[in-house]
């Protein structure tokens, strides 16, 4: 396992568990690449083959080799400028406009642990793991530009991950401009794969689509300057057959909550080329001599095993080596959040009564969500005027968190950094803070502006806002908001406007990463207009994102189902709230709203007073269940067990990884009269073993169980939920 160098055959092999990448320096010094896949202990140079091909130049080093060209062979960076035609993973600008890149090979380190980026989440690892954990560099050369680029490459063997990324240092005396970078390209030699991807909407997020990847280019991404609910920074390449279980499939997945794209073709001589990094439109970045830029990662991971596999792989690194702080292994706190029961008409009154009926039913938290400060009465004011309103709240905030904390609940707050309202204070001093372009009307979304978190006063004002917020009581959870996308992107304070979202993201980051250290104990959630930038950046920070702003359980069974693919259920926030549903209208029981929020990180929104008697009794046991539960749903294996958007139900699992307890759920998505039986297999148990189900005592055989399933009961009544709770036994 690791990283080697092959000296005779120059040939680069990063090797995990259960796969190996390869790549070469050929004779000429380019980056070739050879494959990705199953683990192998050979070389595939041999799979290289030098052709004539019409139309396909030579490089000029070559004179005239006829057989080479950079546009049939695989690449390893392919850039613009060295004869191939397919998509670039990196193009670079003079200041006259010409644009073309020569990369040489110069040398390479490997060394122990794994590399981390300057200003930027990546994938981390303890001291003890850094052994395991390998960094490879690769150094590259343009001798014209006076350009080095340094390709990184991390690898942690036992999760099968791999990480790209990509450096770049000015070393000549001319400014040039970066135009394209995607830091993760790979060019499948051959084979017909599919693309999955996960696009969506406002409150209908990462909503999976699985097609062929054939000559037509298709591209994912997002030109908001935030990741976005349209697409997820998430793709995977599968091989036609594979399934959950089955198969050949690759993950690209983006560290970064910027804009975003990816690519995929098949090209013209079959090789499949599939691309991940950051959004060409608005990315215009200049670096100056004696600058370094340095790009996001994308984490890679490769399982013969079908999709159940890979995404255990995320679930993986994820978890354990992007989530930090007190909380990425802690049990998190059962909240009520005053949003969907109150929006901004919160009083004090309102926030002690949830708290008290929170209490209750032995929940741990209140978190007051928007409407706390300024004059903010509707969604229209005072983003950026981060002082309590004192009137609403009956008093100063801290006295509202001493009596929160004394009734039994900690203390949450909801706040919106990088937002201003032009109806506010701050904008009345500082119009230029927000991202607008001189001469122009700036673009409204929800009313407000995006603060330009490109410039450090504007960074360092908000981020005293913040402390001074969280330093005025014992607040133990921030949700992080972010309610719109950026549209107008001008800053006065960068010397090129094609940096300044890029730049943004680096000082978003900044403030997160103050943040996170300063206050090592507070839970940060992260959230925009819900699951709106919900991505392996953001997860650096805040180990759990607000889902969806739909909380409809049905709905959510497809929001769910697609996140999971690349997000371990630990990140997914997931509350139960009012039938018929603030966002549908849909008539649910709670039985079916508890066990669609018991996916992930668990909680309540909704006005508590409304529950009667009975629903308060039996959402307490929920309660009660859920904290027995809770180290099975974040810790054990999650498994699919249906296709919800094919199905008629959703059904799904968690095992403990010591194979000895499992929790099958399922959701009755469509009703009909005398419909057949529904039949949920679980996954991931035992084999030749029993299990006993603990609500009806019942005994189980585990293959039996595995592969005939269990009948779901047959009752009437619209989007019933089952939860079956099976533990081995001896
Ligand atoms: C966004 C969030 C909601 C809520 C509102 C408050 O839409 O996703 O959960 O916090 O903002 O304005």
């Amino acid at each position: 396992m690791g990283m080697h160098f092959d000296e005779k055959k120059q040939t680069f092999s990063i090797d995990t568990a259960n796969s190996t990448y390869q790549f070469q320096v050929d004779r000429h010094g380019f980056l070739l690449h050879l494959y990705y896949g199953k683990k192998i202990s050979g070389n595939a140079d041999y799979l290289l083959k030098y052709l004539d091909r019409g139309f396909s130049g030579n490089p000029a080093c070559l004179i005239n080799d006829r057989t080479f060209s950079m546009d049939v062979l695989p690449q390893e960076l392919p850039v613009w400028g060295s004869g191939d035609f397919r998509s670039p993973a990196f193009v670079v600008e003079k200041e006259d406009g010409t644009r073309s890149v020569d990369l040489k090979y110069v040398t390479y380190q490997i060394r122990k642990g794994k590399y981390s980026l300057p200003g930027l989440p990546a994938v981390y690892v303890s001291d003890e793991e850094a052994t395991e954990a390998e960094t490879l560099e690769i150094v590259l050369e343009d001798s014209v530009l006076s350009l080095e680029v340094d390709l990184l490459y991390g690898v942690l063997p036992k999760l099968d991950i791999i990480t790209r990324a990509i450096q770049i240092k000015n070393k000549g005396a001319d400014i040039v401009y970066l135009d394209k970078l995607m830091p993760a390209s790979l060019d499948f030699i051959t084979g017909d794969y599919d693309l999955i991807t996960f696009h969506g909407r406002h409150t209908m997020e990462r909503l999976m689509q699985r097609v062929p990847i054939n000559h037509l280019s298709q591209r994912i991404g997002s030109r908001r300057g935030a990741s976005s609910h349209q697409f997820n920074p998430m793709l995977i390449a599968a091989k036609p057959e594979t399934t959950d279980f089955f198969g050949d499939c690759y993950a690209m997945e983006f560290v970064y909550s910027g804009g975003f794209q990816a690519e995929a073709l098949k090209d013209q001589f079959g090789t499949t080329r599939v691309q991940m990094g950051l959004q060409e439109e608005g990315f215009h970045y200049s670096v100056a001599f004696g600058e370094t830029f340095t790009s996001p990662e994308v984490i890679l991971s490769f399982s013969r095993d079908g999709f159940d596999r890979l995404s255990h792989n995320l679930h993986d690194v994820i978890r354990q080596h992007i989530c930090r702080g007190a909380y990425q292994y802690q049990p998190r706190p059962v909240l009520v959040n005053s949003w969907e029961g109150s929006l901004c008409n919160i009083t004090r009154d309102s926030l002690l009564s949830l708290a008290r009926e929170g209490k209750e039913i032995g929940l741990d938290m209140l978190v007051v969500d928007d409407g706390w400060f300024g004059n903010r009465d509707d969604d229209n004011t005072s983003l950026g005027d981060w002082y309590a309103n004192e009137e609403k709240l009956g008093g100063s905030l801290a006295q509202l968190i001493t009596d929160v904390n004394r009734i039994g609940l900690k203390f949450g707050i909801w706040m919106e950094p990088e937002m201003i309202s032009e109806k506010s204070h701050l904008y009345e001093m500082h119009p230029d803070w927000a991202l607008q372009i001189p001469g122009r009307i700036p673009i409204r979304g929800r009313n407000q502006l995006v603060l330009d978190f490109s410039r450090k006063d504007v960074r360092d004002y908000i981020y005293d806002r913040i402390c001074d917020i969280l330093d005025s009581g014992n607040i133990e959870y921030l949700k992080w908001d972010y309610n719109r996308s950026i549209y107008d992107v001008y800053s006065e304070g960068v010397t090129h406007q094609g940096r300044v979202l890029y730049d943004y993201m680096l000082g978003l980051y900044e403030v997160l990463e103050k943040l996170v250290n300063r206050y090592p104990h507070v839970l940060i959630e992260g959230c925009s207009g819900g699951g709106g930038r919900y991505d392996a950046g953001m997860l650096y920070y805040t180990p759990q994102i607000w889902t969806s702003d739909n909380t409809d359980p049905i709905d959510r069974m497809l929001i769910q189902y697609g996140t999971s693919f690349g997000y371990p259920a630990s990140t997914m926030a997931a509350h139960v709230s009012k039938s018929p549903n603030e966002q549908t209208g849909r008539v649910t029981p709670i039985q079916t709203r508890v066990i669609a929020a018991m996916y992930g990180s668990f909680g309540f929104e909704l006005d508590l007073s409304l529950l009667t008697k009975e629903e308060k009794k039996a959402a307490g046991e929920e309660v009660k269940k859920y904290h027995r539960l809770e180290r099975l749903i974040t810790d054990g294996r999650y498994y699919r067990l249906s296709d919800p958007a094919k199905d008629k139900f959703c059904a799904w699992s968690f095992v403990s990884r010591d194979e000895s307890e499992a929790l099958v759920n399922a959701v009755v998505l469509k009703l009909q009269s005398n419909d057949e039986l529904f039949y949920v297999r679980p996954k991931g148990l035992k084999p030749e073993r029993v299990y006993k189900e603990i609500n009806t005592g019942e005994c189980y055989d585990s293959d039996l169980l595995m592969s005939a399933g269990l009948p779901l009961p047959k009752e009437t009544g619209e989007h019933r939920a089952y939860q079956f709770h099976f533990i081995l036994q001896q």
